[in-house]
C-alpha cells in the first residue's frame, strides 16, 4: 500500500470546506487517514515543498497564498492513494476539471485550487517528510 501529502489548502479553510474534501477521503474503502493537523505554513517549508516550481511566474503568488492562512496537512494511506486522491481532486485548473471532483466542484480560479496532493512516490515520500518529520 501506499501513503501520500495532502494539504487542503488557504481557501478551503477559509471557506469551511474542509470537512467536505475529507469526507470524500475518508469514506474511500480501504483509505485511512494517518496523520492530520491545522498549520500556518513557513515560507521556508512552501520554499521546499514548492522547489521544483522555483522561477516560474506563478511562484511568488503561489507561496503567498499558501501562507495567507491555515492549511490542514494530512497522510493518507491505502490502496493507490497517490492516483486515487489525484483523481478525487480533478485537474490543476478549476475550469477543466470535471464536476464531482473537489477542484470542478468548488475550484475557481487556478492558483486557489483548494487542495495539494503528492503526484508519486517519490514526491509522497520528499513531502510527508517536510510536512511530518516524525514520519519519515
Ligand atoms: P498541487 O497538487 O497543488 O501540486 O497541484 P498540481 O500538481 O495539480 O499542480 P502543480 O504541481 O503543477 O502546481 C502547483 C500549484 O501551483 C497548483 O496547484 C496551482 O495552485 C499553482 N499553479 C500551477 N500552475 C499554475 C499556473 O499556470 N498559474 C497559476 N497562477 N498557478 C499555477
Ligand atoms: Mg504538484
Amino acid at each position: 500500500s501506499q501513503r501520500t501529502l495532502v494539504l487542503l489548502k488557504p481557501d478551503a479553510v477559509r471557506r469551511g470546506l474542509t470537512g467536505e474534501i475529507i469526507s470524500r477521503i475518508e469514506r474511500k474503502a480501504g483509505w485511512q487517514i494517518t496523520a492530520l493537523e491545522l498549520r500556518t505554513l513557513e515560507r521556508a517549508t512552501l520554499e521546499q515543498h514548492y522547489a521544483e516550481h522555483l522561477g516560474k511566474p506563478f511562484y511568488e503568488p503561489l507561496v503567498e497564498f499558501m501562507s495567507s492562512g491555515p492549511v490542514v496537512a494530512l497522510i493518507v494511506e491505502g490502496e493507490r492513494v497517490i492516483e486515487g486522491v489525484r483523481q478525487l481532486a480533478g485537474p490543476t485548473d478549476p475550469i477543466a476539471a470535471a464536476p464531482g471532483s473537489i477542484r470542478g466542484d468548488y475550484g475557481v480560479i487556478v492558483r486557489e485550487n483548494l487542495i495539494h496532493a503528492s503526484d508519486s512516490e517519490e514526491s509522497a515520500e520528499r513531502e510527508v517528510k517536510i510536512f511530518f518529520p516524525g514520519r519519515g
